[in-house]
């Protein structure tokens, strides 16, 4: 059994989303950067990328790689499978990162955009998204990072980022979960973060015990990419911290 670092990434990009972060780490401990259902080339998991059918993918992936402790990372919709895989394995956790992400569920008028978004994605395509993706990086983002993310973007196909939309409007709300996540816990947030912005972020920090909170500045809400080397160095810190490295 070997000790893991699961990453989970956020919408509508892949697994591919982490690669700095696997790189520069395995070479210190084994590093897991599962695609969620539908995702890169996973096979899709329906109409509906349900938190439990992405949770259930995880603990597949940590079976097969053989994993023992572990340290779950989740970004964003990577978070919200993150909280899932808590409900359900908390027994795994060696320590948990909760990067750009919130514990709330959609409200009512936030889960009507999801199904629109679907029911856009399923009808056109997913070109629009890659024209017009929304703040997933800063104003001070260069052209070259963009073209990146547009371009892990137009690898996903459209039904399984419609999938994942409706999963996301379906998630429960998981803040009656963390007074109980009982692991070492590290909330992560970014100034220029407008898609969850520090104000929906940083309560996590006060309502899970002991969690530390580490803010990075002028960055927007992909802070792995945009500041890859920070974000690096704050799972490094937490990895040692669980007495992973
Ligand atoms: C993400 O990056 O995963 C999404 O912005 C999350 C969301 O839409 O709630």
């Amino acid at each position: 059994m070997t000790d893991t670092l699961l990453l989970l990434h956020g919408f509508p990009v892949d697994g591919s989303m982490w690669d700095l972060q696997v790189q520069a780490l395995s070479g210190t401990i084994q590093v897991l950067a599962p695609s969620l259902p539908g995702f890169g080339t996973q096979p899709g998991a329906g109409n509906v990328m349900t938190m439990e059918g992405a949770a259930r993918r995880c603990l597949e992936a940590l079976d097969t790689a053989e994993a023992g402790r572990v340290v779950v990372c989740g970004l964003s919709m990577g978070g919200y499978a993150a909280f899932e895989l808590w409900r359900r394995a908390p027994e795994r956790f060696a320590g948990l990162v909760l990067s750009n992400t919130r514990a709330g569920a959609d409200d009512e008028a936030g889960r009507e955009r999801r199904y629109a978004l679907a029911e856009r994605l399923e009808a056109e395509g997913n070109g629009f998204l890659v024209d017009t993706p929304g703040p997933l990086l800063s104003e001070g983002a260069d052209e070259e990072l963009w073209q990146h993310v547009r371009d892990i973007i137009a690898a996903q196909p459209a039904e399984a980022l419609a999938a994942a939309a409706r999963g996301m409007a379906e998630r429960p709300d998981s803040t009656g979960d963390l007074a109980g996540i009982s692991v070492p816990t590290l909330v992560i947030s970014s100034t220029a973060d407008e898609l969850i912005p520090p104000a929906a972020t940083t309560p996590l920090a006060e309502q899970i015990p002991n969690a530390q909170l580490e803010m990075i500045e002028g960055v927007g809400h992909l802070s792995n990419l945009e500041a890859p080397g920070e974000f690096t160095l704050l799972l490094e810190r937490h990895l040692t911290l669980c007495g992973m490295l």
